[in-house]
């Protein structure tokens, strides 16, 4: 698998739109843990680390920023802007969030709970493993 944007479902609605995703249909994994960041100073970068064994899908619910995804070799970037798509990131790419607008939120779910050895901080370490694969 590798990282891909999904659309997900947008009912249209002059009340106001709903979209929403779900396991399998829309989504590659069951949903273990879910998280979010928010109230992210002009400037900052969180993320800069990869994970050994969980997948993410990580959505703009408000506002917008980038997710830049790094395989070993090349870097990516997805801007996210819109609350109906989502990013989908397998397991050992390395990847940042920047450029957060004012009141931007991200939403992250997982596959899997918070775990620490899960995390790879060290970007040297990342290539070596990714080299070793
Ligand atoms: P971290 O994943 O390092 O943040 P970033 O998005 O910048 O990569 O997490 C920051 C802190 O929050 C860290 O001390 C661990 C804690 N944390 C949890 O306890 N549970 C979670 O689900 C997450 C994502 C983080």
């Amino acid at each position: 698998m590798t990282p891909k944007l999904i659309k997900l479902p947008k009912i249209y609605d002059k009340r106001g739109n709903l979209s929403f995703f779900e396991h399998p249909n829309q989504l590659p994994f069951e949903i273990a843990r879910t998280y979010w960041i928010y109230d992210v100073p002009g400037g900052e970068v969180r993320g800069s680390h990869a994970f050994k064994n969980q997948q993410e899908f990580i959505i703009a619910l408000s506002g917008s920023f980038d997710v830049v995804i790094h395989n070993g070799e090349e870097e990516q970037r997805f801007s996210l802007n819109r609350s109906y798509y989502g990013l989908y990131i397998p397991k050992m790419y390395w990847r940042r969030l920047e450029n957060f607008s004012t009141n931007s939120l991200a939403l992250i779910v997982s596959d899997k709970p918070y775990n620490e050895n899960d995390y790879i901080r060290n970007f040297e370490e990342f290539k070596t493993l990714i080299n070793e694969k």
